[in-house]
């Protein structure tokens, strides 16, 4: 999978992009990621991308031109199966929607800053808005590392163990279970001891009926859906 991002602040995403298992994706070759600066298609020799809101209010808006000149030279290299723009007011990033990213060749990430981007570009380009959560943050480029690890981990071969993506939270509309490991027994607290037993069949009923408990009690609404 290749992601392109288009930002005014890329130090931002290097570092979570260039660690752990997004690092490995990205060696291994199954995910390249390329952060492109805004500035470079700015109006003027000031780095200009922004400008006053039409109608007066506090806050600058990414304007159109250099959004629109970036995405048509971007796409000039093949075009996208996907042009997501990060932003507080759209729908909810849920697993559900890394999973179907997931399965996607080449997708554009636009970060948005200030009041956000110009209208029109969300109308005539923009294919899916994320939002990672009912708060807002300075830029899009948290939310963007947010999303892109999220569907990293999923592409095939990134995990060591290619089971482990499928018994997260929220893969089958359950939080996980919990888990232990050594020693079986520390200060007192004792592993339960069914996961001693050796009996995958009963192991694995354990850890069902205590997924749907902790969703019961954690995240009622899960189960609701
Ligand atoms: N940009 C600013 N806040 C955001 C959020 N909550 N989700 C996605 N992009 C954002």
């Amino acid at each position: 999978m290749h992601i392109d991002v288009i930002t005014v602040q890329p130090d931002l995403l290097e570092s979570p992009l260039s660690h752990s298992i997004m690092k490995r994706a990205q060696e291994k070759g199954l995910l390249t990621v390329k952060l492109h600066n805004l500035r470079q298609w700015a109006l003027n020799k000031y780095g200009q991308v922004d400008d006053y809101q039409f109608g007066g209010g506090a806050g600058m808006v990414m304007m159109c031109e250099p959004l629109v000149n970036a995405i048509e030279h971007l796409t000039k290299d093949g075009p996208y199966d996907e042009i997501i723009y990060m932003t507080p007011d759209g729908p909810r990033f849920e697993q559900k929607t890394a999973n179907t990213l997931s399965l996607q060749e080449r997708l554009l990430i636009i970060c948005g800053h200030y009041k956000g981007i110009d209208e029109r570009i969300r109308e005539h380009y923009v294919t899916r808005e994320i939002s990672i959560g009912d708060y807002v943050l300075s830029g899009g480029e948290l939310a963007a590392a947010v999303v892109i690890d999220a569907i990293g981990r999923l592409l095939p071969g990134v995990l060591g163990d290619e089971t482990s993506a499928l018994t997260d939270s929220f893969q089958d509309g359950l939080l996980a279970p919990p888990v232990y490991t050594r020693p079986a027994e520390f200060k007192g607290w004792k592993v339960p001891e069914v996961l001693l037993s050796g009996n995958p069949k009963i192991i694995d009923e354990w850890r069902y009926n205590q997924a749907v408990e902790r969703t019961r009690t954690r995240r009622p609404d899960l189960l609701d859906e």
